[in-house]
């Protein structure tokens, strides 16, 4: 395949998505439909004991209030994340936010003043189990990972190291806040059932669905063709999807649902808080003898939810020991999920400053410390790595921040009352895979169509399938449709683990370089179709993608270390009198494979660094360990970054082509990008003020706690 086109640059689904024609789950027609609000339990643990519904079943236009008990057992399939409202049913209160009762109404906000009308009295409550009180435990069932990997001696490597630095870090709970928060229409025709839901699997929620409600998987069709953010909060299946269509079934009527804003912060998950510990032993040159890095996360109490924390800290850098421990805390809270760079994104945070706290007690600068620590093959498993030019991305991005110009000595930077830190971090993700089918046809008349049943989460795929469609057949991409979003075309799995491009995108390559090939047989070539098509007036072809045997059940490889690599650059300004962090530039380089669209594989990129700005600086949902909940339910006390907190970002990459990750050399990108940036800004703010600041976000009040400032 030919590299990236100027066809690359196109964005097919932008026009929809500037002109507000393009549908999203709450704009669908919602003709006879009521209007449905959960209504949440005000308490985190305890028994639900009564519930008064009676003024909510007399306001205005309220059709029905439902409540556990008039709902249908539904068993629950993978994926699926408890459904509260049945253990509600024996009473059970789990977390504050767990659904208690279903309002319906002909208009949403009716539906949402009689959800404020329902009371409900609670007993047995007690003091909530908080996460710096929460022993640690394994995970019952690993899903990723084993919790614990070992290799060589650690204690031995500690004892023989010339220097040792050790500490903890830890990382605040953070929520995911979509734009479009998640919204569900069901609808059933007998045993039918239609919904169009704002998930990043119509698969696994069809599956869902089906397994839930006992009927054909057939029988439940999914749609979902665009999706406003999702960030892993709509990777799985929540209990509002579920409800939904089991108050469609019970009142023989569709449903509507939209979360309030509110619930976005109880009902679909959250990055939880982490508490790491990273030990590390070099030799008098820097080369490491020794990395332990420990992990524990906070889960729910039924949950397993765990932070693969660790895990990036058995291939980034060569050690002849390593030693890494993960944990999970089970609290009274809702359940976390994935969140936009699971694991990589906190777990990089800690390496990446230990990294750092070891530059600074050897004397070695950042850059050279972690070239002098780069591995020949994995340095866990030994494996040969499928493509890695960490190297080629610290170089470059070091020479275009201009690192050389840095002086090492903190606070020796300045100007006027500002303190200036440079610093700097690598990043890595995961290269998580998973199989997709596609079908592509032409017409006689040269249209090309491409379905797949994949998702659009924001990212412009349609833009990279049609790109990668015309390519193989020679065709323009403008005039290539794409069809997906929709359970009845060729099935994909999530739009998840920066998967999309080689799942999705190796799938069409696939169909379309099939459909080359019968084109040929008919002795056609270039698209002058007219007439030679035979009597159907059409060809097509469909054909399927998925990581090879042997991959683990997230399609990481087994016989390759397969991962993507980067290194971010960062310049802090720290106001000395007020603690203000403000990051003024950022270079991040980054080798993710090859780049198949150079204009949304850069977007991607400068959101992720918007993530890691926010997780440097402000991003925490505060719990409140007494009333056992997340304390600001709304945009304003929970503060993600505005346009003016965010510099003018210099994102490039460099050349990296991954021959074993999938047939189109790509990898995947989006959540890389979030990824090291938190652990730059923080070794930068290091850098300007003296200060080690190991807790993330650091906002004024803890850059003034740490007399960072003066
Ligand atoms: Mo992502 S957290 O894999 O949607």
């Amino acid at each position: 395949m030919n590299t990236a086109s100027p066809a690359g640059l196109r964005r097919p689904d932008g026009p929809a998505k500037l002109t507000g024609t393009a549908r999203y789950a709450a704009d669908t027609p919602a003709h006879g439909a009521a209007y449905a609000i959960l209504v949440g339990a005000t308490v985190p643990t305890g028994r639900l004991t009564a519930l008064h519904t009676e003024a909510a079943r007399g306001a205005p236009g309220v059709s029905a209030v439902l409540t556990a008990e008039d709902l249908p057992d539904m068993p629950l399939g993978p994926l699926v994340q408890p459904l509260p409202m049945r253990r509600s049913r024996n009473g059970a209160i789990d977390y504050e936010g767990q659904p208690i009762a279903i309002v319906l109404a002909d208009g949403w906000e009716r539906a949402r003043y009689a959800a404020g009308l329902v009371r409900a009295d609670y007993a047995d409550t007690r003091r909530p189990v908080v996460f710096d009180e929460a022993p640690d435990a394994v995970e019952r069932e690993p899903l990723l990972s084993p919790p614990d990997e070992t290799k060589g001696d650690v204690a031995a490597g500690l004892a023989a190291a010339h220097t040792v630095v050790s500490a903890t870090y830890t990382t605040a709970d953070r929520h995911h806040s979509p734009m479009e928060p998640s919204a569900t229409y069901a609808r059933w025709d007998g045993d039918r059932l239609t919904v169009h839901d704002s998930v990043q699997s119509i698969g696994l929620t069809q599956l869902a669905l089906s397994t839930a409600f006992g009927v054909p998987f057939e029988s439940v069709r999914v749609i979902c063709p665009f999706i406003g953010g999702g960030f892993g909060c709509k990777g799985y299946v929540w209990p509002h999807q579920l409800l939904t269509a089991a108050a469609a079934k019970v009142t023989g009527r569709p449903v509507k649902l939209a979360l309030t804003r509110t619930q976005m912060f109880t009902s679909c998950g959250h990055q939880p808080t982490t508490r790491q510990t990273v030990t590390l032993g070099a030799d008098a040159r820097g080369r490491l003898t020794a990395l332990r890095h420990t992990s524990a996360n906070a889960a729910s109490l039924h949950g397993d939810h765990a932070e693969g924390a660790t895990e990036a800290s058995t291939w980034m850098y060569a050690s002849p020991a390593i030693e890494v421990r993960r944990r999970i805390r089970h609290t009274d809270r809702p359940e976390p999920t994935p969140m936009r760079a699971p694991h990589q994104g906190p777990g990089m945070f800690a390496l990446e400053s230990a990294m750092d706290e070891l530059a600074y007690a050897t004397g070695i600068d950042p850059v050279e410390l972690r070239l002098r620590n780069e591995p020949e093959t994995d340095p866990l498993t030994g494996r040969p790595f499928s493509s890695r030019e960490l190297r080629a991305c610290l170089l470059r991005a070091a020479d275009r921040f201009g690192w050389r110009d840095r002086t090492p000595e903190p606070r020796s930077m300045r100007d006027g009352d500002e303190l200036i830190g440079w610093g700097m971090a690598a990043a890595t993700m995961d290269t998580f895979r998973f199989a997709a089918t596609a079908r592509v046809r032409v017409d006689a008349d040269g249209h090309v169509r491409v379905e797949c049943g994949t998702q659009e989460i924001g990212t412009g795929l349609p833009g990279v399938i049609a790109t990668i469609a015309s390519d193989v057949l020679g065709t323009d991409p403008d005039a290539v449709e794409v069809r997906f979003g929709d359970t009845e075309l060729p099935p994909a799995w999530m739009t998840a683990g920066s998967s999309a491009t080689m799942g999705v995108g190796s799938a069409v390559y696939a169909a379309a370089t099939e459909l080359k090939e019968k084109l040929k047989e008919l002795g056609v070539s270039g698209m002058g179709f007219a007439g030679s098509l035979g009597a159907a007036g059409f060809l097509e072809a469909e054909a399927g993608w998925g990581p090879e045997e042997g991959s683990d059940l997230a399609g990481r490889s087994r016989t390759y270390s397969m991962h993507t690599y980067g290194a971010v650059f960062a310049e802090v300004r720290v106001d000395d009198e007020l603690g203000l962090v403000r990051v003024a530039r950022c270079t991040a380089g980054y080798a993710a494979g090859r780049i198949i669209n150079p204009l949304t594989a850069r977007s991607q990129m400068t959101g992720g660094l918007a993530w890691g700005i926010g997780q440097a600086l402000l991003e925490n949902s505060r719990f409140d360990g007494y009333f056992g909940r997340f304390v600001s339910k709304n945009l304003a006390g929970y503060t993600v970054p505005v346009n003016a907190d965010i510099p003018e970002l210099d994102v490039f990459f460099v050349d990296d082509h991954d021959p074993h990750a999938g047939p189109l050399g790509a990898k995947g990108i989006g959540e890389l990008g979030a990824v090291g940036a938190g652990a730059a800004i923080a070794n930068a703010v290091f850098h300007a003020t003296g200060k080690r600041l190991r807790d993330v976000p650091m906002g004024i009040a803890e850059v003034m706690a740490a007399g960072a400032a003066r």
